[in-house]
């Protein structure tokens, strides 16, 4: 029952859920530059970063795919962007992880791959927003609807491999530019996942589809190691229990369904249950190819160290689980008058709250998750802290 009416609200939203907007490239490589160019201190043997992703990690790339001015994307207008300086085609006020993870190793913005005339010298961003991790072939055999515009995580390969042919006179060079570059795969199949839900899947169900999203993510990363990379990290996904759309969508009359902080349970299981069997694939893969260093992005536990830790970390505990920009309900989230939308404003000082639009998070919240993560990463990655 409650598939159905989500259905119809996912069909109307889609198209908004998953668009962007302009440019701004060259300001924000010529800024970077001047802040973290060639003098900056680089605290790792890294200079690029090459990051595979989704609306998490989409620093532009779907707002060149769905039309110059990105007209049926909210995040193509303000008050996306309003803290970055203007929209960029990020989902979120401000910066997301993958540019803290950027700044934190001393290189410039990494730019989006669809960007023309753009510098690449430090890495290539080829996350496009509403992505999945399995094409729309599996999904089609579920009567589960994915975005127009999906780039699955194989397709973005092959924009790398492409990127890299172009790039490289040699294997060799192609090789030695790896080795001193973090890859980033994900977070990625939080869609895959998402999309199934929308589509009035059970989440019995929808566990079925977490073994074939995780061995297709550690396909594409031992492909990407064969290729050279040396230094990956995978993430796993955040509490979606805790975020303002699930919250609002599956909400529950059981006060049991919800844990101490008013997450969902089930859906935070559900996130833990992902999470697990991507620990565990890369444990395997760790074992079978040793010369690489395989890292776990811990998301979900990033996420929850910044709800635990809100009032201490500068944030609003009673918005803690609502979403600064949107309209209604207990969670400030509607799925038919989302951000962006006409009349839909966002909270005075979005540094308080954890989620921006309800389904993404804030500037604020992305540097504490990624705090959280360099601190456990950059030691194994041979960088100083
Ligand atoms: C996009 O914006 C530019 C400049 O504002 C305008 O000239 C152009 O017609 C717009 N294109 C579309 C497809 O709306
Ligand atoms: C491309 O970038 C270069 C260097 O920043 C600049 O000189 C050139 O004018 C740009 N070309 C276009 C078409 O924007
Ligand atoms: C989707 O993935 C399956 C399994 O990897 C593959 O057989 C199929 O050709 C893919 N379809 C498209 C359209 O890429
Ligand atoms: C998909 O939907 C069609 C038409 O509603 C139905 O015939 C088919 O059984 C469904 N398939 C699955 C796997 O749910
Ligand atoms: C690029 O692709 C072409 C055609 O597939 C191939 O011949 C060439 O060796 C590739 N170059 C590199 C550097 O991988
Ligand atoms: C992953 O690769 C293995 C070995 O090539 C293959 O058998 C399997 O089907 C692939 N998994 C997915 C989800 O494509
Ligand atoms: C919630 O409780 C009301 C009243 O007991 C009931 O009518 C309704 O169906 C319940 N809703 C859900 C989602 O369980
Ligand atoms: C969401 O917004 C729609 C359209 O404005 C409205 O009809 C609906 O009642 C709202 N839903 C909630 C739960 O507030």
């Amino acid at each position: 029952m409650q598939g159905q009416a989500i259905h119809a609200t996912m069909m109307s939203s889609r198209i908004t859920l998953q668009f962007l907007l302009l440019t701004f490239a060259s300001f924000l490589l010529s800024s970077a530059g001047r802040v973290h160019g060639e003098a900056a201190r680089r605290p790792c043997p890294i200079d690029a970063i090459y990051q595979f992703g989704d609306s998490t990690s989409d620093t532009g790339n779907l707002i060149r795919i769905v039309g110059p001015n990105g007209s049926g994307s909210q995040a193509a207008r303000l008050p996306y962007g309003e803290t970055f300086g203007k929209p960029t085609g990020r989902f979120s006020d401000g910066r997301l992880i993958v540019d803290y993870f950027a700044i934190a190793l001393g290189l410039p913005l990494v730019n989006p791959s669809l960007g023309k005339n753009l510098s690449f010298e430090h890495g290539v961003n080829f996350a496009v927003a509403g992505s999945t991790v399995l094409n729309s072939s599996f999904y089609a055999a579920r009567n589960v609807s994915v975005s127009a515009s999906d780039v699955p995580l194989r397709l973005q390969l092959n924009w790398f491999r492409n990127y890299l042919n172009s790039t490289c006179r040699s294997k060799t060079e192609c090789g030695e530019k790896l080795k001193r570059s973090l890859v980033i795969v994900g977070e990625m199949g939080s869609n895959d996942f998402l999309y199934s839900f929308l589509s009035g899947k059970s989440i019995q169900e929808v566990m079925t589809y977490v073994p074939p999203v995780v061995e297709e993510t550690i396909n594409v990363t031992r492909e990407l190691i064969k290729m050279g990379a040396s230094k990956v990290v995978v993430f796993g996904d955040f509490a979606i229990g805790c975020s303002p759309i699930y919250l609002t969508l599956f909400k529950s009359n059981d006060s049991d369904a919800y844990d101490e902080k008013g997450c969902l349970k089930a859906y935070n299981a559900f996130s833990q249950f992902r999470n697990t069997h991507v620990q565990v694939a890369l444990a395997k893969l760790r074992r079978e190819l040793p010369q690489a260093t395989i890292l776990y992005g811990d998301y979900y536990n990033g996420y929850k160290y910044v709800l635990d830790q809100a009032s201490h970390l500068g944030f609003d505990p009673e918005s803690a689980l609502k979403a600064c920009c949107g309209t209604g309900g207990s969670y400030n989230f509607n799925f038919s008058q989302m951000c962006g939308s006409t009349g839909v404003t966002a909270c005075p000082n979005p540094n308080e709250f954890i989620s921006w639009d309800g389904i993404h998070l804030t500037q604020e919240a992305h540097r504490h998750i990624t705090e959280y993560n360099t601190n456990k990463i950059f030691p194994e990655l041979s960088c100083a802290t």
